[in-house]
């Protein structure tokens, strides 16, 4: 790997120098921290090796779920030895860690129901769930007190989403020594440019947030956690280059540990709700939060980008484009429309032009407020059990 980047190094500045000192070649690299997102999924299935999720693996899955159905999770790694887990009744490990710098939002939502669903495929599932507050405080300055209390309220959203309490193990990076030990020994076998060319030229704390998010995906493979299995990180498209980097140490320390390579699924990013890409934490009126009030919902629903048309007329005439919404498709596709049915019914309306984009904003905003309050209802339900969490790791 590290004679691969220095090649790549290489390669990179002959190409420059060829090229009259201006670069002219893009390379493909995906930045995790980063604020845009190549949005080419094909492109990266085919330069990183990740394999598509086919009807032949949907159908071996139980109730697949909303978002695998329609495509959003769009591609994995190894999901085949999860399946077989599954079917074999053989215990594995499902992880996913969240950044604590803000409330959940939609797309946060993703990785969590992907989660929770894939812990609820067996009685042998257990679930990992890592409060990287390292990497908010590497990435964000959060201060890691600070980390605590919102990780409090992304569990209570969790629980609320469905997580089952009993399944899962919660802990914050800078508490848990065991993975801090194994960022640490990780370190021996990576250099700066393995980490340059994957991540680019980054703070330190970066690269050590990464080694750190390798250690929180094996350390389910650990001795005081069972010992070697299957494990899944359910991720964003752009997390790859961090699956990547796990699976080669994993590789690496194979011999030491017994490590089974970590599987992955892979969605794809959502847009905020201006239409831009990859939904992040910093333009709260873009982004959708799991605890908005219904009334600031649907202010931002009505101010969201549409498919609509420039005129009534026009709309009634031509019909929308639900392909290009994103109520239709951010909204209503990938949250709020679970119902199959319904869906094809609302597409329809739209493309036809029998519904216009007032009325429609008017009927997804009541969905959605609904939604809301009842989350709020279920969050404050489970605020106890988050808590206890949090402080003890587990139930038991
Ligand atoms: N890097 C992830 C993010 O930005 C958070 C994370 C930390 C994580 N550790 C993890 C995700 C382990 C999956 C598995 O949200
Ligand atoms: Fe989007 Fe609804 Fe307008 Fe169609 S009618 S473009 S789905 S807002």
């Amino acid at each position: 790997m590290s004679n691969c980047a220095v090649s790549l190094k290489i390669l990179r500045l002959l190409l420059t120098i060829a090229m009259g000192g201006r670069v002219v070649v893009e390379f493909f690299r995906i930045d995790p921290w980063g604020a845009s997102f190549v949005k080419d999924y094909e492109r990266l299935m085919r330069e990183f090796g990740i394999q598509p999720l086919t009807s032949e693996i949907i159908k071996r899955l139980p109730s697949p779920h909303r978002l695998i159905r329609r495509g959003f999770v769009f591609g994995h790694r190894d999901l085949e030895v999860i399946l077989r887990a599954v079917e074999g009744g053989e215990n594995y490990a499902v992880i996913t860690g969240i950044k604590p710098s803000g409330e959940y939002h939609l797309g946060a939502k993703i990785t969590a129901e992907e989660f929770i669903y894939f812990l609820s495929l067996s009685p042998k599932a257990r679930g990992f769930f890592a409060i990287a507050d390292l990497e908010a405080y590497a990435d964000n300055k959060v201060p890691l007190s600070k980390s605590k209390e919102i990780a409090l309220s992304n569990l209570m959203d969790l629980l609320a989403l469905g997580l089952d309490p009993k399944k899962v193990y919660v802990y914050r990076q800078s508490q848990e020594i065991s993975v801090l030990r194994m960022a640490f020994l990780f370190s021996r076998a990576v250099t700066y440019n393995t980490l340059e060319a994957m991540y680019g030229d980054k703070p330190f704390g970066l690269y050590f947030s990464a080694l750190v998010q390798a250690g929180d995906i094996l350390l389910p493979q650990l001795p005081e956690h069972g010992g070697p299995k299957p494990t899944l990180v359910p991720v964003g498209a752009d997390q790859d280059p961090h699956i990547r980097l796990t699976r080669d140490l994993a590789r690496k320390y194979r011999e030491e540990f017994g490590f089974i390579l970590p599987s992955a699924t892979y969605h794809k990013l959502i847009r905020d709700l201006a239409g831009r890409e990859k939904m992040s934490k910093r333009n709260p009126m873009g982004n959708l939060y799991l605890t908005d009030s219904p009334e600031l919902a649907c202010k931002k629903i009505a101010a969201a980008y549409t498919g609509g048309r420039a005129t009534a007329e026009d709309q009634r005439r031509l019909g929308g484009v639900p392909e290009v919404c994103t109520v239709f498709v951010e909204l209503l596709s990938m949250h709020f429309v679970e119902d199959d049915r319904l869906l094809k019914e609302w597409y329809h309306e739209c493309r036809t032009g029998s519904i216009l984009c007032g009325e429609c904003k008017a009927r997804v905003c009541e969905i959605v407020s609904k939604w809301l309050m009842d989350h709020r209802r279920k969050r404050r339900k489970v605020a106890d059990i988050a808590l206890k969490l949090i402080e003890e790791g587990t139930l038991s």
